[in-house]
């Protein structure tokens, strides 16, 4: 198969383009020479053992590192921009580990976030009920009935939503999720993935993610990072197939490997993951 980036039919449809992309930490690349492009449409799934990057690559889009070459999304060059500004622009992602207040109700949440588009002056007018916006998102993400809840009493799966909830008010158009479904049970990832499917249409969704099952039940494409650099692009099939990425999981077999690239992939084991590159 070939592992090339290919660069998908972008006509008409939103998408954001990494072209070259680097991020350097004192000499170390962290992300080295990374092309990307991610359409509006699609699951866009990128994966890679501990440490190839991934995270980073993301941190760099949004602002929270410094990067070189291009990230473009509309005729915006996301790498010249502060992170408040990016977030305007509509890009929006959640961190590895939760980051809602704890204290305040998933309204409340909701509220805050959604606050990056208000004026300051509409936030200090007193409010009278739920912004639209605000009650399409509870419906959404499933949380309405919680909604006066303080978000530290939900579940470790319904804090995920929320997050994804705070994207939506925030009319985020690219979603960068950072491991999104680690820690949930195999019925809240399922839960999740059909969320994702349906925000995903008008959206560009990317997840990063190390559960194979996950990755192969909603995959519609799937980068494989390694070593700060993209090694393969393509179907989950496609990937399994790959003895390179078969190599970097298993660190041997690639013969083994190449027997589960047979394209059906219903009754496989996991192959492109081994618990070794799991994280801890
Ligand atoms: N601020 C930083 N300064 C120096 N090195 C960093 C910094 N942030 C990350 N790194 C290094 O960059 C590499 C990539 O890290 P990154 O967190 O992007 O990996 P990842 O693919 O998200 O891994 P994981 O699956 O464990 O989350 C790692 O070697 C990490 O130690
Ligand atoms: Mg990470």
């Amino acid at each position: 198969m070939s592992t090339t980036t290919r660069s998908p039919d972008t006509r008409g449809l939103d998408y954001l383009e990494i072209r070259g992309l680097t991020v350097d930490f004192d000499g170390f690349k962290a992300v080295k020479d990374v092309d990307l492009t991610l359409l509006q449409g699609r699951l866009h799934f990128l994966i890679g053992p501990n440490g190839a990057g991934k995270t980073t690559l993301v941190d760099a889009v949004t602002g929270l590192v410094t990067g070189t070459g291009l990230a473009s999304y509309g005729n915006q060059d996301l790498l010249t921009m502060k992170s408040h500004r990016i977030v305007r622009a509509g890009i929006g992602r959640t961190f590895q580990t939760a980051t809602v207040f704890e204290e305040l109700s998933v309204l409340q949440n909701l509220d805050i976030a959604g606050g990056v588009h208000r004026s300051a002056w509409s936030m200090l007018r007193a409010r009278r009920g739920v912004p639209t916006y605000v009650e399409e998102a509870l419906e959404t993400i499933g949380l309405t009935a919680l909604r006066d809840k303080p978000a530290g009493t939900l579940a470790h799966g319904q804090k995920q939503w929320l997050e994804i909830g705070m994207l939506l008010v925030q009319d985020a158009k690219v979603m960068l999720l950072d491991e999104p479904v680690a820690g949930m049970s195999a019925e809240e990832r399922e839960q999740t993935g059909e969320l994702l499917q349906r925000i995903g249409h008008d959206r560009t969704i990317v997840v990063i993610e190390h559960d194979m099952d996950f990755v192969r039940s909603f995959a519609d494409v799937v980068t494989v990072m390694h070593a700060g650099a993209v090694l393969a692009e393509g179907s989950i099939a496609e990937i399994q197939a790959d003895e390179r990425v078969q190599e970097i999981y298993l660190g041997h077999q690639p013969d083994t490997a190449a027997e589960t690239g047979s394209g059906s992939d219903a009754d496989e084991e996991t192959t492109v993951t081994g618990e070794g590159s799991h994280r801890a």
